[in-house]
């Protein structure tokens, strides 16, 4: 008896759903309804709904240009920059017929593979200011040599007893071999890491979920008014063929961002923009085993012979090398850590601000306007941390996300943090708050007591290059306008960074895309009055493990560095 109760309720129940759901989807405007009864229906149907976010995602009609060109059309240059800076960074893969027929035992294997240390001008001696090279031999799983490139492969020289350290250069011969190149800037020991972040077949399998998953990171926006409520699911391009949109495309950039339109409500009533979660299942189980910690994903290789050398000074020289310059080197880096205090090779010569006066003599009458993602708002914390005097105004602002804005009355110090528009993975932004850092600038009177720090790339990497390369550009329209109007404003930008790497983390954040997107923007902003805080190599070069918000002794260098081009020993001494 109860069993055929609960059957016939189920079914009630169903068919009285049904009658709801029908009579919602007809409903096409609110305003003759009595709020609290729709509100009440409503309530139910979104829940229906909100519960089916995750698993009714839209099918993607997957092709290259399907979310990159979006957006307004490129005049011809922007397409010849981009063009060029899409070959700039273009990435040898394994050849076709492709990584579908490979098993593991066929690629690249760190345990497996070699370097050596080659000899310098036929000698095993070097010098402060030669070059050091390594030849990296990758092997597969089998213990045979590849034969085709596109390893991505990390090398660092470096000295404990120093506490040094400088990112090495890896040029790929694309036939498994691979060199890699390093200055030679201080003298003392020296010793050689190379790091297999992924293999090759890797990497083709990241650079496919690039072009082909836009949508494996997804974003939702909450819509309201009154007692309705409703969630959809938003990104900078959805299938316009399955459901109507909510257009959101900035007037001023032409920045692309769509939400489903909510059934009841309009797309004006959006309050809120927040990341709506992680596709699953990208891979099949093959390509998971491209992806395994501890196997191959970040594993040191190891050397055929030594990974140490000890480099003499100078001949006719003693100490070590502070009058060495870039141009000594045929691959500058763009500096190195001595004694755990990074040296910048070129540009700013570094001060050291240890004691929080410092810092707030520094800044004194400036306003610091911080825009990015949360590895700009370590800057932020960092700074408000090191000057008790720089106190936090509670804004009421959600934790994490901001805006921030720290105040210093006694120095007339104002610090500000504000995130990047979308996509932004953040927890939840209101969308009164959502802005494009390039519509900020534009708002910006800047001058010499402006600072504006910059750090867009994170969120980026789930999407085609394409993507990256128009918010840059817009980002740079800006920045050249803010300078011609105030040319006194220092512009720093933080580039992107290394960060600890598992499976899952690599699929939407591997440093792969994060170095495909730090050649674009250091490539994009070259030659402009801009400091760019290389937070690549001064990751990289560092002893301490990567991570995606790096340890505050590498935010300590940086801050060293921003404050030493902010507040140079000498004014105007150094340009
Ligand atoms: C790419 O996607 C667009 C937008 O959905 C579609 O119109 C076009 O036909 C697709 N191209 C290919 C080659 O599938
Ligand atoms: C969204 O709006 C922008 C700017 O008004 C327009 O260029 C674009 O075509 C619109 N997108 C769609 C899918 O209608
Ligand atoms: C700060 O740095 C200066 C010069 O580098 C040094 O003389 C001083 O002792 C340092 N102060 C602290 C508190 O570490």
């Amino acid at each position: 008896m109860c069993r055929y109760l609960s059957k016939y309720s189920a079914f009630f129940l169903f068919l009285a759903l049904s009658g709801i759901i029908f009579l919602l989807r007809n409903i096409h405007t609110v305003e003759n309804w009595n709020c609290h009864t729709v509100s009440a229906l409503h309530q139910l149907q979104s829940r229906i709904h909100s519960s089916f976010l995750a698993v009714g995602l839209p099918t993607f009609n997957h092709n290259r240009t399907f979310c990159a060109h979006l957006g307004q059309k490129l005049s011809p240059e922007d397409e010849l920059e981009e063009r060029y800076l899409l070959d700039s960074i273009s990435w040898p893969g394994p050849p076709s017929p492709r990584l579908a027929s490979l098993s593991l035992r066929q690629t690249s294997d760190p345990v497996h593979s070699l370097f050596t240390i080659l000899p310098n001008k036929g000698r095993r001696e070097w010098r402060l200011g030669d070059q050091l090279e390594a030849l990296v031999q990758i092997h597969d799983f089998q213990g045979r040599p590849k034969r085709y490139g596109g390893d991505f492969l990390l090398a660092r020289l470096h000295s404990p007893e120093l506490r040094a350290g400088v990112a090495g250069t890896v040029v790929d011969h694309g036939n498994g071999i691979y060199s890699a190149l390093f200055p030679l800037l201080w003298a003392g020991p020296a010793r050689v890491e190379v790091t297999l972040v992924h293999s090759s077949e890797a990497v083709a399998v990241l650079k496919q979920l690039r072009e082909e998953r836009p949508d494996r990171v997804f974003f939702k926006s909450l819509f309201r008014l009154g007692f309705l409520s409703e969630t959809t699911l938003c990104n900078m391009c959805l299938p316009s063929d399955q459901q109507p949109l909510c257009n959101y495309t900035d007037l001023y950039t032409g920045e692309p961002w769509y939400c489903y339109k909510p059934k009841l409500l309009s797309c004006d009533n959006r309050i809120n923009h927040a990341k709506g979660g992680y596709l699953k299942h990208l891979l099949t189980n093959k390509e998971a085993l491209l992806f395994q910690s501890g196997v191959n994903i970040k594993v040191e290789i190891h050397t055929t012979g030594t990974d140490r050398i000890d480099v003499l000074p100078q001949e006719g020289k003693v100490g070590e090398g502070s009058t060495l310059k870039p141009e000594h080197f045929q691959l500058a880096p763009s500096g190195y850590y001595y004694e755990d205090s990074w040296r910048p090779l070129g540009g700013v010569v570094m001060r050291h601000f240890n004691e929080s006066s410092a810092i707030a003599l520094c800044l004194r009458n400036k306003v610091i306007n911080m825009y990015g993602d949360s590895t700009v708002r370590q800057w932020f914390e960092y700074l408000t941390a090191a000057v008790p005097e720089l106190r936090e105004l509670n804004l009421h602002s959600p934790k994490n996300v901001g805006p921030f804005m720290a105040v210093d009355i006694a120095h007339n110090i104002v610090l500000k943090y504000r995130c990047h528009g979308p996509p932004i993975r953040f927890s939840t932004v209101l969308s009164s708050e959502l802005r494009y850092v390039s519509n900020e600038l534009d708002g910006l009177s800047g001058g010499p007591n402006t600072v504006v720090v910059l750090s867009v790339w994170a969120h980026f990497s789930t999407f085609p290059v394409e993507v990256y390369i128009r918010r840059l550009r817009h980002i740079r329209r800006s920045v050249v306008r803010l300078l011609g109007r105030a040319p006194g404003t220092l512009v720093v930008i933080r580039s992107a960074n290394l960060q600890a790497l598992d499976q899952e983390v690599s699929l939407y954040n591997s440093d792969w895309f994060s170095l495909q997107l730090d050649a674009v923007l250091k490539a994009m902003f070259k030659g402009l009055n801009v400091l760019m805080v290389d937070a690549w190599e001064m990751s990289s070069a560092h002893h301490l493990p990567h991570a995606l918000h790096p340890p505050p002794p590498i935010v300590r260098n940086m801050i060293d560095l921003v404050l030493s081009y902010v507040c140079p020993e000498k004014r105007n001494n150094w340009k």
